[in-house]
């Protein structure tokens, strides 16, 4: 999926058929949270430090403020490891998730797409 509006660009979750449109003014995390109902709900508006967000940029540009280094560590983050509440897209990225909503996005991507 390509996204055509101008300061938007997608975000493609890797093993999965989840693509979402993301501006370059959001986090990764809150346009995640912004298309689901059940998950990620507790934690969606902003940076909260408990490390749950973690993914790999595979390919893209990104914008991130500080990371906390309780979860992602200086050689993490150069190979980039980050937070995705603490990361904008500017272009379109292709991520893989492998923190603790590992379980959930791939759980919820078999079978219940009415989620995304
Ligand atoms: S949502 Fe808690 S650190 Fe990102």
């Amino acid at each position: 999926m390509k996204t055509n509006k101008k300061n938007t660009h997608t975000i493609s979750l890797v093993k999965t058929e989840i693509s979402f449109p993301c501006s370059t003014t959001q986090t990764v995390l809150n346009s995640m949270a912004a298309l689901t109902r059940y998950i990620w709900y507790s934690f969606w508006v902003s940076w909260c430090g408990c490390g749950v967000c973690v993914v790999e940029v595979l390919s893209g540009k990104f914008s991130g403020l500080p990371m906390s280094r309780k979860h992602i560590s200086g050689k993490d983050e150069a190979n980039g490891r980050v937070l995705a509440c603490r990361i904008s897209p500017q272009s379109d990225l292709s991520l893989k998730v492998v923190g603790k909503l590992q379980k959930s996005v791939y759980k919820f991507n078999v079978g219940d797409k009415e989620i995304f």
